[in-house]
């Protein structure tokens, strides 16, 4: 078989096995393109210098994916709009969002409550960098470069995380062992292993979010 016609079957094969395991569309859509693309692109002459680059342009945005199954994706209005009726409920409330992105939970957060704190910890390069630029101006809102395992959770009322199912674990027991009694800490969409959540949120948006929020 020519390269071409093998890396359409390959293709193939990945799309089926993406059927058959029940993946979603885009998934599918990935799978079936993955090798004619890369045979596409070899055939344009580019130095292999320029996917080092972009390999590690993307990395400053997704290191999480490789060093913790962590990748960037946003917080967005409506899941902001139910975390602030949580913050409504106490009068300056420190809050935390483990993992912070781009600022897309403090941000508003912060130009909301006045008299409230927002701590927002981060450790991939750019969006690191684009937080801080975009929450300079706010004196109520840290930013902070770091690794949240690190971050030290008993000094905050409200800990915030939208992370994935594979950071649960630690970050749960984590919670238990650092947090004051009678604060709260909310998983967006990822449900604390072994424990019932003491109330589940559920976002009116098009991605169907679900704050699962535990009181310690
Ligand atoms: C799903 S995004 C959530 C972003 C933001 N909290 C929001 O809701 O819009 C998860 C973020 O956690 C960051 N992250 C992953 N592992 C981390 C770690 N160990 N320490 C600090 N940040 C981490 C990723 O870089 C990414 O920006």
């Amino acid at each position: 078989m020519t390269f071409p016609a093998t890396a359409f079957a390959i293709g193939t094969v990945a799309l089926l096995l993406a059927m058959l395991t029940k993946q979603k569309w885009w998934w599918r859509i990935i799978h079936f393109f993955f090798v004619p693309l890369a045979w596409w692109f070899t055939s344009w002459g580019i130095d292999p210098v320029w996917y080092l680059f972009a390999a590690l342009m993307t990395l400053t945005v997704y290191r999480g994916a490789i060093t913790g199954r962590v990748p960037l994706f946003l917080s967005n209005r409506k899941t902001v709009n139910a975390l602030s009726i949580l913050i409504e409920e106490r009068q300056g409330t420190r809050f935390l969002d483990l993992g912070a992105g781009i600022g897309s939970v403090v941000r508003p957060l912060a130009r909301r409550f006045r008299s409230a704190h927002f701590s927002g910890i981060e450790n991939a390069p750019a969006t690191w960098l684009l937080g801080y630029v975009m929450t300079r101006g706010l004196k109520n809102c840290a930013w902070r470069w770091g690794n949240l395992r690190n971050a030290h959770l008993g000094e905050y009322d409200i800990v915030y995380a939208f992370l994935s199912p594979a950071a649960m674990p630690a970050l749960w027991k984590k919670a238990c062992r650092e947090m004051r009694s009678g604060t709260v800490f909310v998983s967006n969409s990822f449900p604390a292993p072994g424990t019932e959540a003491t109330e589940i949120i559920e976002v009116d948006d098009a991605r169907n979010t679900v704050l699962y929020c535990y009181r310690i």
